[in-house]
């Protein structure tokens, strides 16, 4: 839970602490080997130092359960996460790791929901997405199923699903249902493209945005993430009622 201390004066970016006016990172695949995230512990070390030089001392790492391609649950996503805090151990004392999921908004999460075995951020916040490529009509009664249980969706990246990228009436459909909208910084950055990249802005300029996280999968993507802190976008992100600063410091659950 508690990871390690990095030395200040090693490996500190050109933009120093970019990252640290958003507060907590609430999705990211830091843990190793469970989805398309990290696939080393070696790999993991090295975001949690990357986002440690960032300014970033508060990490809800979020793993996929979906059924088909990622078969997690509590066990598994636990098993990595103890097998990252014991090899971060001592590294980074001022940081603080713990996990939750990206639920797959389907019928498997349906189930979940019913076992109570949903796993959320914290409090009653659940991150949760939907098919990148292909429309689920079934989503929305999803998130309805999600909020009559008493959780609060925050809806992944929703700037990037093609489905919707036409159709603005889905995004005020989700709004009036209350769902939090949490952009990705790498779609600030453009490592998606241009047609994410501006409805990530255009997001944040209409004041969609309740919760912002990185989505980052490898060590790789961080000049994205240096670019999306050089936006004016990032600087209203900055300034906003985000989510991410309501992350309670420590996780009982964890
Ligand atoms: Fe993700």
């Amino acid at each position: 839970m508690i990871l390690p201390t990095y030395p200040k004066q090693a490996n500190i970016s050109e933009d120093g602490s970019y990252l640290e006016k958003i507060g907590a990172d609430l999705h990211l695949h830091v843990l190793p080997g469970i989805d398309d995230g990290s696939p080393s512990v070696e790999e993991s070390l090295q975001i949690l130092a990357a986002h440690h030089a960032a300014g970033i001392r508060r990490i809800i790492a979020t793993p996929h359960i979906r059924s088909d391609f990622f078969p997690n649950d509590q066990h598994t996503i636990h098993a990595a996460w103890q097998l990252l805090t014991e090899a971060a151990a001592d590294h980074w004392p001022d940081l603080v790791l713990t996990y939750a999921a990206e639920h797959f908004g389907d019928d498997y999460l349906m189930t979940l929901l019913e076992k109570g075995q949903v796993l959320p951020l914290f409090d009653r916040y659940v991150l949760v997405e939907t098919s990148m490529r292909t429309e689920m009509p079934h989503f929305p009664q999803v998130l309805r199923a999600m909020i009559d249980h008493g959780w609060k969706p925050v809806l992944a990246h929703p700037e990037r699903y093609r489905p919707w990228q036409q159709r603005p009436e889905r995004y005020a459909e989700l709004r009036e249902m209350g769902i939090i909208f949490q952009v990705n910084l790498l779609s600030l950055g453009g490592q998606y493209g241009p047609t994410e990249k501006l409805l990530a802005q255009q997001m944040v300029r209409q004041g969609w945005i309740g919760a912002v996280g990185t989505d980052l999968h490898r060590a790789n993507q961080y000049s994205y993430l240096r670019k999306a802190a050089r936006t004016p976008e990032f600087a209203m992100l900055c300034d906003a009622p985000l989510l991410n600063h309501l992350v309670p410091e420590h996780e009982a659950r964890n």
